[in-house]
């Protein structure tokens, strides 16, 4: 398992354990342990109501041309923002710290 930090306040992080062997996505992670994440979209990168900054951690694969394309229609994005649904954990994104993102919506 890996370790996932959430930052629900400043300097106020709750980490949270996640399985690498089940294929989950971060935004599938948030969701199960209790975050409002609409994800209408269902993880296809086409809402984009899974929006994360990310804070800190181990450096992720480059974004995909769908999840851009989608990020660039958020009203407020960040240095550090993605679609967690496009967020696989493996044993590589362990130690990663993500702020759950307003989407401005
Ligand atoms: Fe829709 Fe991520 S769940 S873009």
């Amino acid at each position: 398992d890996i370790r996932i930090y959430v930052e629900e306040a400043p300097g106020q992080r709750r980490e949270i354990m996640a399985p690498t062997d089940m294929g989950l996505s971060l935004m599938e992670l948030l969701k199960a342990s209790g975050y409002d994440i609409m994800a209408t979209c269902g993880g296809m990168a086409l809402c984009a109501t899974c929006h994360v900054e990310v804070l800190a951690g181990p450096a992720l694969p480059e974004p995909e041309d769908a999840e851009l394309d989608m990020l660039e229609t958020l009203p407020v994005v960040h240095l550090g923002s993605r679609l967690s649904c496009q967020i696989r954990l493996t044993p590589r994104t362990d130690g990663l710290v993500v702020r759950l993102a307003p989407t401005g919506a």
